[in-house]
């Protein structure tokens, strides 16, 4: 796809609901007794995959527009799949699942696209195997395709080496099937879905500090999830709405849980003009957030508020890229093993635009300010890497051509018709 500088962004906008809450939906929901009605749920071939793979154990899922119906079988209730689970490109997919498999009375094999075969599966194979798994990765590169022979597990006290929503999810739905309490601590507070909502469920989830203890054989029930809109497709008009000249955009119904809202503290710490309305709570937290054109300056990011906007460091490159002065991003070496590097793919493609960028061991540093102009940008196949580009275009000169654009179908398939709208 083509893109060029826009003259402003005007007007309203729902983004889909929220990737992470939409996954553990249907995971929970597939082990509840009863049915559970999915409302807002993510469309994103990711949160499908999800769907898939629990459909091919045996649960009834009906997806319809308006909602999503998913027949539970209860915490025992899965049957051997009928073929090899395919997460297609999705991380979460691919470590809530084993999780669960490592707990089953039968065997499972997982595989998933080119990035997923890449991507570090040793963190969940390690606790995991801790508790008594058979988990091993089929090519010895510990990464997927994994075959797991479901086994007894026992609780343990895990301490991760990495702040992981996916690493802490996986090895508490695991401990739903120990033979006692599953604790796991984490090195600063990842976004915590999994907890309120296996809470919502029935389970016994406690938090304290960074440590999160589940008690085993909970009796999950069927319920009604509202999915919020998701924050991390918030982040592109967020973005785009502050650095695009005479710009205002009404972004709404957007989750703002604090273990994810970075991404809101960064935009008015950079001195962006941010209001949230309607703030609420069903749940999770949800408001309305309206964005208008600022003047932006550097910071640094880091420590403990990295893992509540790591996804949206991509946007943020590009919000740095549009400010005055040096933005110093740190402790997010995590960003190399998400759907691309995105340390190196940011740096590679804001550097033909133009921008000042240098990438670190763990981030980048960014001298603001420069023109940004088109460029020819490959998305390495990963959807936050196209939507970035896609805002950066917005404010640069010249064309700027995405290719591999139709990624984005990965987390929202509108992506592109709702940025258009708000250009008119
Ligand atoms: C997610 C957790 C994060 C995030 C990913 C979704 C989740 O990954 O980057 O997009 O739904 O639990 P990590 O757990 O690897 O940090």
């Amino acid at each position: 796809m083509v893109f060029q500088r826009a003259k402003h962004l005007k007007g309203e906008v729902t983004v889909p609901g929220d990737k992470s809450i939409s996954h553990r939906a249907v995971m929970f929901g597939s082990l509840a007794k009863g049915t559970t009605e999915v409302t807002n749920f993510l469309q994103g071939a990711d949160c499908l995959s999800t769907i898939d793979c629990f459909r091919k154990m045996g649960i009834k899922i009906d997806n319809t527009p308006e909602r999503i119906l998913i027949h539970g079988n209860g915490l025992h209730g899965l049957s051997a799949p009928i073929d090899i689970l395919d997460v297609g490109n999705s991380g979460t997919t691919a470590r809530l699942i084993s999780g669960i498999l490592a707990a089953q009375s039968f065997e499972s094999a997982l595989t998933g696209d080119a990035s997923i075969k890449k991507r570090p599966m040793r963190r969940i194979m390690k606790p995991l195997s801790m508790m008594g798994a058979d988990i091993v990765s089929i090519n010895g590169n510990d990464c997927a395709p994994l075959r797991i022979m479901g086994a007894p597990l026992h609780g343990i006290h895990y301490h991760s080496e990495v702040a992981s929503a996916q690493v802490k999810s996986s090895v508490l739905l695991a401990g739903m099937y120990a033979d006692g309490i599953t604790q796991v601590t984490e090195p600063t507070l990842s976004r915590n879905h999994s907890e309120i909502m296996l809470n919502y469920f029935g389970a016994t989830v406690r938090t304290e500090n960074t440590t999160a203890s589940i008690e085993p054989e909970p009796v999950l029930t069927g319920q009604k999830v509202n999915v919020p809109g998701d924050i991390s497709s918030a982040a592109y008009f967020i973005a785009a709405g502050l650095i695009v000249p005479d710009s205002e955009i009404l972004i709404k119904n957007v989750g703002v849980n604090p273990t994810r809202d970075g991404i809101l503290k960064v935009a008015i710490a950079m001195g962006g003009d941010i209001t949230l309305f309607n703030i609420r709570n069903e749940g999770e937290p949800t408001a309305d957030i309206l964005v208008k054109s600022s003047s932006l300056h550097g910071i640094t990011i880091e420590g403990d508020i990295i893992p509540t906007l790591i996804d949206e460091l991509p946007v943020i490159n590009v919000m740095a890229a549009c400010a005055e002065g040096t933005t110093v991003i740190k402790d997010a070496a995590e960003l190399k093993v998400k759907e691309s590097n995105r340390i190196d793919v940011m740096v590679k493609y804001l550097s033909a635009m133009g921008c000042d960028i240098s990438g670190t061991q763990d981030g980048m540093i960014i001298q603001g300010g420069k023109a940004l102009h088109g460029a020819l940008v490959d998305s390495h196949m990963d959807h936050r890497i196209a939507m970035s580009f896609s805002v950066a275009a917005l404010a640069a000169d010249g064309m700027t051509e995405i290719s591999g654009s139709e990624c984005v179908t990965i987390s929202y398939p509108d992506f592109f018709g709702d940025l258009l709208k708000l250009t008119r």
